[in-house]
């Protein structure tokens, strides 16, 4: 009986064995699936600037299994640092995780947009996702196999939905992950995005000026597709998961949106919003 209920629990268990390394992992949707991944066994790296955060994280899922490594995902040397830090800790690196990001202010016009807004959005969310790869990839084509997973957002399938510079680097970083898995796949790695629509993570609570995450919930609430259910942090992870792991063993140079169908319906032509509630 003991040995039958810790089969199950190893089997249950989706990433025994494998190593990832997540950016922007000390916060949000990183966080989530720092803590997500190594709760299925894999070893984890946090790279992020967040010091004190990205410690707490590892405390909470335990020195044995996490490590953090402080990180600018826009400077090489530190990814590269990230990249043989945790092959030389855990032996390899099967799973890249490109997480983290900068957004630019709102501002209604594009004409009252600062070019150095840009190149700053542009910096981590585009040049970060490249030197991520680009690290992975050195890795893991020697090893044959690898999934590297990049965050874009809900706003690489419906327009006005983020500011220009944060819109188009999702954009390019998912152009880059398919360019990537057509490269890669004949090493045995995989590429793909993850979209998500609003989490009231940190960033997205300052970023809209409201003051709790119950009223940045309510918001996405109110213009959701998907009724009755609120989309969280760990949701988000669990997507991350499925690409991380075998389950996921064919695919690849696919975006994974998470948004309960937002971005499959434009809400101001919806035929059945007379319908029964
Ligand atoms: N929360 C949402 O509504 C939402 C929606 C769509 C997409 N996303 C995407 O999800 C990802 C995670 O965002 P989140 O909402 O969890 O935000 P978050 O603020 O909770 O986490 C982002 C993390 O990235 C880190 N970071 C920022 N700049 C960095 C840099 N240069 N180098 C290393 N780390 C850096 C931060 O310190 C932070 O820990 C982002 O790619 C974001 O674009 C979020």
């Amino acid at each position: 009986m003991a040995a039958a209920a810790s089969s199950l629990a190893s089997a249950l268990k989706r990433l025994e064995g494998k190593v990832a390394l997540i950016t922007g992992g000390a916060s949000g949707i990183g966080e989530s699936s720092a803590k997500l991944f190594a709760k299925h066994g894999a070893k984890v790296v946090i790279a992020d600037v967040q010091d004190d955060r990205a410690n707490s994280v590892v405390a909470a899922i335990g020195h044995s299994d996490s490590t953090f490594i402080h990180c600018d995902v826009s400077n090489e040397d530190h990814i590269k640092n990230a990249v043989d830090t945790t092959v030389s800790k855990y032996g390899k690196l099967d799973i890249m995780f490109n997480n983290a990001f900068a957004v630019d202010p709102l501002k209604p016009r594009i004409f009252d947009i600062d070019k150095s807004d840009v190149e700053r959005v542009l910096s981590v969310n585009v040049m970060g996702v490249f030197l991520g790869m680009k690290h992975a990839a050195r890795v893991m084509v020697p090893m044959r196999s690898g999934s590297i997973i990049t965050t874009t957002s809900a706003a690489t399938r419906v327009a006005a939905a983020a500011t220009h510079a944060y819109t188009c680097s999702k954009y390019a970083a998912l152009g880059l992950t398919k360019n990537v898995a057509a490269e890669l796949g004949k090493f045995g790695i995989r590429a793909n995005c993850i979209s998500p629509y609003g989490v009231a993570t940190p960033s997205v609570i300052k970023f809209m000026g409201l003051d709790s995450r119950e009223a940045v919930e309510e918001y996405f609430s109110s213009i959701a597709n998907l009724k009755g259910v609120v989309l969280t942090e760990e949701d988000v992870a669990k997507a991350a998961l499925f690409l991380a792991s075998e389950e996921a063993k064919y695919i690849s140079g696919e975006n994974l949106i998470i948004d309960g169908g937002f971005s499959n319906c434009n809400a101001a032509m919806d035929i059945f919003q007379n319908g029964e509630s």
